[in-house]
């Protein structure tokens, strides 16, 4: 199935609060970032953000230079509407994460279940090129995808679930792991998923 019909018809029929990933506040999100920023603000992306409160949260924070990248318009028209007037300070990028070309770097690159979803050994090739030319050097990229643990499925899709070997086994050599964390979500129909958030930067 066409990946971004998909995603367009579930942001068409849903309410945000209704999906199964929807987090009130993405606090394991935000210790991650808060860990690879350090005392500066620095730029980041959200890849897969869709309707999420992350942004939201790091505009709260003093984040100055945040973009949000979607395959779905719809979900990025839920965020905008959403933020009011705050959207004209976030970048919004409808595209597939495996065919964005970005035209800038950025600091921290943040991924909460969008990753999961390339099963095709191809897909997650060319979302760890576009990474490579995304992230600064130096940079961090945090990606939260279910746990081994986890669901199979999300969004009636198939997933891939990842542990940090595996993970940092996809992104390379040029990845090195700096912290990861275990977490159950909660899903608003009352069902727990289990995740894992990873943090890496990018050596030299
Ligand atoms: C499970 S939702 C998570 C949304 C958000 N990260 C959060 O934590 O609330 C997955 C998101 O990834 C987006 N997505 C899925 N595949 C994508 C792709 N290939 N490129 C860009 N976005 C994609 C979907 O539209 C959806 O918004």
């Amino acid at each position: 199935m066409d990946r971004k019909r998909h995603w367009e018809d579930v942001y068409a029929s849903k309410a945000v609060h209704e999906t199964s990933w929807h987090q009130a506040e993405p606090a394991p999100s935000l210790a991650l970032i808060r860990h690879a920023a350090g005392k500066r603000k620095p730029s980041l992306i959200d890849v897969g953000g869709g309707a999420s409160r992350l942004v939201d949260c790091l505009l709260d924070e003093g984040f100055p230079d945040l973009a949000v990248l979607d395959i779905s318009g719809q979900a990025l028209d839920q965020a905008r509407l959403r933020l009011g007037r705050r959207a004209s300070r976030v970048e919004w990028v409808e595209s597939d994460v495996t065919q964005f070309e970005p035209g800038r770097t950025y600091e921290i690159w943040h991924d909460r279940a969008a990753f999961h979803f390339l099963t095709e050994a191809e897909d997650r090739r060319r979302y760890v090129d576009v990474l490579l030319r995304t992230l600064a050097e130096g940079g961090h990229v945090i990606i939260a995808a279910f746990a081994p643990d986890g669901p199979q499925k999300c969004s009636g899709l198939d997933i891939v679930r990842y542990d940090a070997r595996a993970l940092g086994a996809e992104l390379g050599p040029r990845f090195v792991l700096d912290e990861e964390r275990y977490e159950v979500h909660l899903t608003p129909a009352g069902r727990e998923q289990r995740f894992g958030f990873h943090r890496f930067h990018k050596a030299a």
